[in-house]
């Protein structure tokens, strides 16, 4: 409890993070900055950022599986070293060790140190995109399928708590809802759970020992209980609160 409570303290100080939830994918080309950048823009969000020590980890956790060095969205304006995003630029980890950074304009994660290294702009490199979404809280009682409905309409979809760090944006966010289940994109169907998202279901936050294998017909979509802070089936017809992203 008491690790919970830190977390949700150091993402309220840092304000901007609260509200944003990273996904970030290595991308096995070799661009210079700039193209690496319009590549990210084109089809994911961004270069990817991280703007505070949590960012920083879960970045670096996602980022293990990759091959080689890659840029990421940082470079110099103005003299500058700044997040190429507009985020404001907090502390950066520089490969201190290597003199970094050096004389050059853009910067990259070097893959042996897990630190960031500056590197000409028109060199090739691999790269990292992200993607940032957000958790919306909605006050009104939908069925299952209303609930995809509603958010697939006015967000861009029912929320997948996939990640440990999404699980714990929707906790912070649930403490607004007016029914004590919230429906979340997490479904029986086929034969298994699954996140509407995609996602894989690797973390398990289900009020059982682990997903309900057979679930009974009316119990087959999955809500989060705002009381014990797990996932719990329910029947897909009751009328409950519903939690949205926004991608
Ligand atoms: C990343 O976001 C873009 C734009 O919103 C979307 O088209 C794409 O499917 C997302 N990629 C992944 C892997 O979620
Ligand atoms: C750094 O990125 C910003 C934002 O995309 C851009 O305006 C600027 O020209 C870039 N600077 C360099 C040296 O490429």
């Amino acid at each position: 409890m008491k690790t919970t409570l830190t977390v949700l303290l150091i993402i309220q100080l840092y304000g901007l993070a609260s509200c944003a939830i990273k996904q970030h994918y290595f991308i096995d080309q070799k661009k210079t900055w700039y193209d690496a950048q319009q590549y990210c823009r084109t089809n994911y969000h961004d270069l990817s950022t991280f703007i505070d020590e949590i960012e920083e980890q879960q970045f670096l956790q996602e980022a293990v599986s990759q091959t080689s060095n890659a840029w990421i969205g940082l470079n110099k304006s103005s003299g500058t070293w700044k997040w190429a995003t507009g985020e404001v630029t907090t502390q950066i980890s520089w490969d201190t060790a290597y003199d970094q950074p050096n004389d050059d304009d853009c910067g990259l994660l070097y893959k042996s140190t897990k630190k960031m290294h500056d590197a000409e702009c028109r060199s090739v490199f691999f790269f990292i995109c992200m993607n940032v979404s957000e958790f919306v809280m909605v006050q009104q009682s939908e069925s299952w399928e209303g609930a995809l409905e509603y958010c697939r309409h006015h967000h861009d979809d029912l929320a997948s708590l996939s990640s440990s760090r999404s699980m714990t944006d929707a906790l912070s966010k649930i403490t607004g809802a007016q029914t004590q289940y919230v429906w979340i994109g997490l479904r029986f169907l086929a034969g298994g759970w699954f996140w509407i998202s995609g996602d894989d279901l690797i973390l398990n936050v289900w009020s059982s020992a682990g997903p309900p294998q057979c679930p009974a017909q009316n119990q087959r979509c999955a809500a989060l209980d705002k009381n014990t802070q797990t996932w719990t089936p329910r029947d897909c017809e009751e009328k409950l609160n519903l939690m949205c992203v926004i991608q």
